[in-house]
C-alpha cells in the first residue's frame, strides 16, 4: 500500500491547475447508459473512482475508450450492447457512487441488479431515497442476498418530494426520469453544481430538463436519448483543498482552471479567517501572509459550506488563533481525522456532531492513517505545516478523488513523495480499450 512522506514548513507558491470534478464525472459516465450512441466526456479526472466506474460499465458490456496523450482526460463510452445490467459487490464496496447506475439501468434496460453498498467510514449512507423514488416512478424493487433487484415496464412520470436532500439521489432519479412517460417533478432536490452539470449533459443528449440548480426540477420524458459531447466542470473540492493549503502554509498560490463561484461559501469563510483571496476569471489567488483567525463552520447542502471541505477546514482551524466550532450536519461520523490531527499535536475535541478546535497549536510530524477521501486530504494539509516528517498510510483513499496530488503539490513547493507501489495509471480492464 502506498504512503506519502511529507516534510512540512514550505509555503506553497506558484500556480496549480484544477482537474475535472470526480463527482460530476461519475454521474456523467452513468448517463451514458441511457443511450445506444457514444457519449464523449472531456476533462475526466484520472482518479481511482473513475477507474472503478469504467470497470463497472465495461463489466456490463459497454465499450469504454480512454484518450491518451493530449486527450488523456477524454473518455468515450458506448453502451450499445449492454449484456449484464449488474453492479457487483466487489465494485460497489469500493465506491458507493456505483448506485448511480441504478436509475439509468432501470430506465433503459428495464432491469438492474446492484449490490447494496453497506456501511461506510463516514456514516450509514442509506440509499432508501433512491429506491423510494424509483418505486414511485413504477419500478418493482426487492432485496435478495445483499443485492437490489429491480425491474420495470416503461417508467411513468410522477411527483417526488425528497424527504431529505440527496445529491446522488437527485442525480439517479433525474436520469431515470429522462426516459419516463410524461412529466416528472422532483422537489427538494440537491442544488449542487454537479447536478446542474449532469442536467446540462442530459439535455445535450436530448432530454428535456428544467430547473436544475433549484429545489424543483421538471423533466418531460422522451422516447430515446442520443449521443453527446460534454466537458466536465472543474473540481470545486480539489480547488478548495489547494486554497486551504495556500492559506495554511502562508503561501501565495494561484489556483487556476476552476469555477470560483462554486467556492463562495469557502472563500467567504477564509476571508473571515484573515486570508486574502482574489478572484481573477477562472483563477483564485490566495495570499496567506497574516495570522489566521478562528471561525465557526456549519456544513450544509450547496450553496452552504460543503461537508467535503470540513476535514480540510479543520486542519486550517488548528493553526488559527482562538476557538473554532465545526458542526457536521450532513454525515453522522465524519470526524475520524480529528483523532489523527490530535496525534500531530492539534487540540480537537469531538462532541457528537461538533468538533471544538482550539488553536494555534504547533503540529509535529507523525505516522498517521487516512480513513476516508477528504480525511486524508486534511492530513496532507496538516503535514504541510508540521515540524519534521509525516508519514500518511493508506493513501489509496486520497487516490480515489485527487489526481496526482503529490505531483501538483510538489510543483508549488511542497516536500511530498509517494513510497510503496506505484499508482497503476493505466490498468488494463477487460472490455476497456486503453
Ligand atoms: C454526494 C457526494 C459526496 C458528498 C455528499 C454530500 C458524489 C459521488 N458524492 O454523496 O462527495 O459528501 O454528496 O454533499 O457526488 N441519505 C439518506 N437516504 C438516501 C440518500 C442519502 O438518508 O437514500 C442521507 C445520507 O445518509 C446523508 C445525506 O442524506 O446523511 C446526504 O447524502 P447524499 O447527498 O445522498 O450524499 P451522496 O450523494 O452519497
Amino acid at each position: 500500500m502506498d504512503k506519502f512522506v511529507i516534510r512540512g514548513g514550505n509555503p506553497l507558491v506558484g500556480t496549480v491547475r484544477v482537474s475535472g470534478a470526480k463527482n460530476a464525472a461519475l454521474p456523467a459516465m452513468a448517463a451514458a447508459l441511457l443511450t445506444e450512441e457514444p457519449v464523449i466526456l472531456e476533462n475526466v479526472p484520472q482518479v481511482r473512482d473513475i477507474e472503478t466506474e469504467r470497470k463497472l460499465l465495461a463489466a456490463m458490456g459497454a465499450d469504454v475508450e480512454l484518450g491518451y496523450g493530449r486527450a488523456q482526460h477524454r473518455t468515450t463510452i458506448c453502451c450499445r450492447d449492454l449484456v449484464n445490467p449488474e453492479a457487483s459487490y466487489e465494485l460497489v464496496k469500493t465506491m458507493r457512487a456505483s448506485t448511480l447506475v441504478l436509475g439509468p439501468l432501470i430506465a433503459r434496460m428495464k432491469r438492474a441488479r446492484i449490490s447494496l453498498p453497506g456501511g461506510c467510514a463516514i456514516g450509514a449512507r442509506p440509499i432508501d431515497l433512491h429506491i423510494k423514488g424509483l418505486e414511485k416512478l413504477g419500478a418493482k424493487i426487492s432485496q435478495e442476498h445483499g443485492y437490489i433487484e429491480a425491474s420495470a415496464p416503461r417508467l411513468r412520470g410522477t411527483r417526488i418530494v425528497f424527504e431529505k436532500i440527496t445529491v446522488t439521489g437527485t442525480e439517479d432519479l433525474l436520469m431515470a426520469a429522462t426516459l419516463a412517460q410524461g412529466e416528472t417533478v422532483l422537489e427538494n432536490c440537491a442544488r449542487e453544481p454537479e447536478v446542474v452539470d449532469l442536467a446540462a449533459l442530459l439535455n445535450k443528449m436530448g432530454a428535456q430538463i428544467e430547473g436544475a440548480g433549484t429545489h424543483c426540477i421538471r423533466v418531460q420524458g422522451v422516447e430515446k436519448l442520443h449521443g453527446a459531447r460534454h466537458r466536465i466542470i472543474p473540481d470545486r473540492i480539489e480547488a478548495g483543498t489547494f486554497v486551504i493549503a495556500a492559506a495554511l502554509t502562508g503561501g501565495d498560490l494561484q489556483v487556476s482552471g476552476c469555477e470560483p463561484q462554486h467556492l463562495d461559501a469557502l472563500l467567504q469563510k477564509l476571508e473571515e479567517c484573515g486570508v486574502q483571496v482574489y478572484v481573477i476569471g477562472d483563477s483564485i489567488r490566495v495570499v496567506g501572509n497574516g495570522p489566521l483567525r478562528s471561525a465557526d463552520v456549519n456544513t450544509e447542502e450547496y450553496p452552504g459550506f460543503p461537508t467535503d471541505m470540513q476535514a480540510q477546514y479543520m486542519a486550517l482551524a488548528t493553526q488559527a488563533e482562538g476557538t473554532s466550532i465545526v458542526t457536521e450536519n450532513i454525515f453522522e461520523n465524519r470526524f475520524m481525522h480529528g483523532q489523527e490531527l490530535v496525534r500531530m499535536g492539534a487540540n480537537v475535541k469531538v462532541e457528537g456532531s461538533r468538533a471544538v478546535v482550539r488553536g494555534p497549536t504547533p503540529l509535529s510530524g507523525a505516522a498517521v492513517q487516512a480513513s476516508d477521501l477528504r480525511a486524508s486530504a486534511s492530513l496532507v494539509l496538516a503535514a504541510l505545516v508540521a515540524d519534521g516528517e509525516t508519514i500518511i498510510d493508506r493513501v489509496y483513499h486520497i487516490d480515489r478523488g485527487y489526481e496526482r496530488i503529490e505531483e501538483k503539490l510538489r510543483g508549488v513547493g511542497a516536500q511530498i513523495r509517494r513510497i510503496g507501489e506505484l499508482l497503476p495509471k493505466r490498468v488494463a480492464v477487460p472490455g476497456v480499450a486503453v
